[in-house]
């Protein structure tokens, strides 16, 4: 999961699959980093650990990493939170390979929109609700698809 600061959109997003894939008792690594250095080491911002919290899950102990070419041999699938973060992560693409993992998040569970998850890191409450609301459909289609392969 890869946002811009790894502190709103991208740890929620690692919450929530995570706690999907512990209910469904599914095997899988799931990390989250953003692409910029701005916050790296330190805690989500209070008020997504605050929405993570009202859903039950605890990203509070999640530490702010940036994203490095290596998660590409890490990880089979880089879900970006919008336009942005798709460019900046396909600049540190080696190959065809690397450049077929990753994919706009919102786009798994709205297919061909190329929506983006708004940040909401300079907006109000509302935005971290409806943050979570989309990244939780989302991540549910996500769990589906690695049911059933
Ligand atoms: P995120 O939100 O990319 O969802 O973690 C942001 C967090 C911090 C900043 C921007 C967006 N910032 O400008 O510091």
């Amino acid at each position: 999961m890869v946002c811009l600061g790894n502190i709103c959109r991208s740890p929620l997003a690692e919450g929530i699959l995570q706690q999907i894939i512990s209910g469904k008792g599914l095997d899988a690594e799931v990390d989250s980093a953003g692409t910029s250095s701005w916050h790296v080491g330190e805690n989500p911002d209070q008020r997504t650990v605050e929405i993570a919290e009202k859903y039950g899950i605890d990203v509070s102990r999640s530490t702010g990493r940036q994203f490095a070419i290596s998660d590409y041999d890490a990880f089979d699938r880089i879900f970006v939170m919008d336009e942005d973060n798709r460019k900046d992560v396909l600049e540190l693409a080696r190959n065809e390979n690397d450049k077929s993992k990753v994919e706009l998040i919102l786009n798994v569970s709205k297919p061909g929109s190329n929506m983006s998850v708004p940040d909401p890191y300079y907006g109000g409450d509302k935005g971290f609700d409806e943050m979570y609301h989309l990244l939780s459909e989302a991540c549910e289609r996500i769990a589906d698809a690695l049911e059933t392969t």
